[in-house]
């Protein structure tokens, strides 16, 4: 019996078709809806979104969510199931602000996937692709912890603690990774955070603004007197680069250079952060490969509209507060001035003209 309801399970997990109806000269049409245009992975993640979609034959409604406006976003969802789409790849700019709207989406029979962040209260969601978010955090933990050499060194070291948007759930998985590391040296006293500020809401960046990081990261200069020549600031953790390109900004703003810069980390190897890798001016970056999501998202689309199993590598982590999400996660990179030419050049990602 209970073989047969684990078989079920796998079934009820693994298939899901498209219902019948409209299509778009004659294609099915499949809505995807970004965040934001301000931030170069959302483009590229749309980019290689449409592309892939179209090739696999399928009509696109491509949408951005204005510059990351809720309403603006729940207005293109409710146009694109109004519109005949038959499923939907969204990445939520709060990732709780979809529930009413997708309660349409499942009343017509419209599949959701869930990309890179997952949308909460909703049952309509049928499939998260993202990366290992929990691992995103722990790699840039990691980071600071072999760097810093914490596991042998006396200390104590200085660090300050930036995350980004509290509204993003992901959020949750890098913070938590990272602090999953650092935690025990900020209880030892090893790590020693001069401001105080250590919780999600203390260290958050609203919108993941570089503005905002930045003028946080000034105000923690002031407040704490780290400088070149004063307090010295050993590591900052940034949960993402748009966040850490604000906190360049003001630490080159207090005189900070290559031979002093403080261990900085980031996210997505975005075009400013790989320029301020190569420059000294960030530590590292993890690769999270846009291509690769957008294929796994793709494939789950071809999947449910085939009525085929759906692959997943994770069906218990990801609660978004109804159900358990079945998931895929692809694998993030560390990148450092060691390893970008080949993360980043020889796979095609950037060309060197780009990053110059
Ligand atoms: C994504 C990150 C991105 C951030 C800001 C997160 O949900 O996973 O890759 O840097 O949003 O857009």
């Amino acid at each position: 019996m209970k073989r047969f309801l684990a078989v079920m399970m796998v079934l009820c997990i693994g298939t899901l078709a498209f219902a019948g109806g409209q299509a778009d000269g004659g294609k099915i049409k499949i809505g995807v809806s970004m965040p934001t245009k301000s931030l170069q992975r959302w483009n590229q993640d749309g980019a290689n979104m449409k592309t892939q979609l179209e090739k696999s034959g399928y009509a696109v409604d491509l949408q951005y969510g204005g510059d990351n406006d809720i309403p603006t976003q729940v207005a293109q969802l409710e146009n694109m199931i109004s519109t005949g789409c038959k499923a939907l790849v969204i990445a939520a700019i709060d990732g709780s602000s979809l529930t009413e709207v997708l309660k349409e989406a499942k009343a017509k029979g419209v599949a959701v996937i869930s990309y890179d962040r997952l949308i909460m209260n909703s049952d309509a969601v049928s499939y998260y692709a993202t990366f290992d978010n929990f691992k995103v955090g722990t790699m840039q933990g990691q980071y600071i912890e072999s760097q810093l050499n914490l596991k042998t060194a006396a200390g104590p070291f200085n660090i300050e603690l930036f995350t980004g948007a509290p509204d993003d759930n992901n959020v949750n998985f890098f913070f938590g990774g990272a602090m999953s590391i650092l935690e025990p040296y900020i209880k030892s006293g090893k790590l020693k955070v001069l401001s105080g500020q250590t919780t999600k809401a203390q260290c958050a960046t609203n919108n993941w603004s570089t503005e905002e990081s930045q003028k946080r990261m000034e105000n923690l200069i002031t407040a704490n007197k780290y400088g070149p020549n004063g307090t010295k600031l050993h590591a900052v953790l940034s949960s993402n680069d748009s966040v850490a390109n604000g906190i360049t900004n003001a630490l080159v703003g207090a005189g900070y250079t290559k031979a002093n810069f403080p261990i900085l980390t980031g996210q997505d190897c975005d075009i400013t952060s790989t320029k301020n890798l190569i420059a000294g001016t960030q530590s590292m970056s993890v690769f999270k490969d846009t291509r690769t999501l957008a294929a796994k998202a793709v494939e789950m689309v071809n999947a449910i509209a085939k009525g085929t199993t759906v692959s997943v590598n994770d069906t218990k982590t990801y609660d978004n507060g109804v159900k358990v999400i079945p998931s895929f996660l692809c694998d993030p990179v560390v990148v450092t001035t060691a390893n970008y030419k080949e993360a980043l050049l020889d796979s095609g990602y950037y060309k060197p003209a780009d990053i110059q």
